[in-house]
């Protein structure tokens, strides 16, 4: 079974407090939303092959590590998914970047898809794949699933707030992918909303509710 990292740094937790106080308006909440990423990111690629190169410093010369030429690609879930992306891009600018559009029908909760652009060479690369929140684990289950229908095999997760019932599902039917997460939660309400939670992360990044 893959891992599940949960990252309680001291600064994840603070900008996540941030994110969960209703106070907290649409810029400051986008802001936190990217930096967030940007630490999940550090942690999610802790694991790149380095390669040895011999340079010349000013003084010696020497051996020195670069990142190997990795492919990379970072997947987003939208709409709230498009709010990490330049979280993990401010690390890795050369990753290519797609695109699964899915929205949670509110009465079913099931994930209904209606968007799909990822890079033409996605199945040669590595998938990190971002969405804030993780629920019931339907929507992530899904554009998993479909990412490994075209081929790629090794695929990260990337969420800010999960739930004991959606890491259940996630290493259920994918075992494989690893999570990275900012926090685990209680449970979810009876709309699927996870509690305490932050909202829904959508509205608030857009500012559409
Ligand atoms: C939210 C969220 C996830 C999904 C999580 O998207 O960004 O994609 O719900 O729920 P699940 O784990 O139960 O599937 P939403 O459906 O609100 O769409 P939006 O991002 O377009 O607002
Ligand atoms: N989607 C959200 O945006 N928030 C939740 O709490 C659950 C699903």
């Amino acid at each position: 079974m893959a891992e599940v990292h949960v990252m309680n740094h001291p600064l994840i937790v603070h900008k996540l407090s941030l994110m969960r106080d209703k106070y907290t308006g649409a810029k400051e909440f986008r802001e936190a939303v990217e930096e967030i990423s940007s630490l999940l990111c550090y942690e999610a690629t802790r694991d790149l092959p380095l390669k040895e190169v011999e340079i010349e410093t000013p003084i010696a010369r020497t051996t020195v590590r670069y990142i190997s030429g990795k492919k990379l690609a970072v997947v987003c879930i939208l709409r709230a998914g498009l709010g990490m992306v330049d979280g993990v891009l401010d690390l890795i600018p050369n990753a290519k970047i797609g695109h699964i559009g899915m929205y949670r029908d509110p009465d079913t909760m099931q994930p209904v898809e209606y968007y799909c652009k990822l890079p033409t060479d996605i199945a040669n690369r590595d998938v990190i794949l971002v969405d804030p929140m993780m629920a019931t684990g339907g929507s992530a289950n899904v554009a998993i699933q479909f990412l490994k229908n075209y081929g790629v095999q090794h695929i990260k997760f990337m969420c800010i707030l999960a739930v004991p019932e959606s890491i259940a599902a996630i290493q259920e039917e994918h075992p494989d992918v690893e999570i990275y997460c900012a926090s685990i939660d209680e449970k979810l309400n009876e709309k699927g909303y996870i509690i305490p939670g932050l909202g829904d992360a959508g509205d608030r990044l857009f500012g559409t509710k």
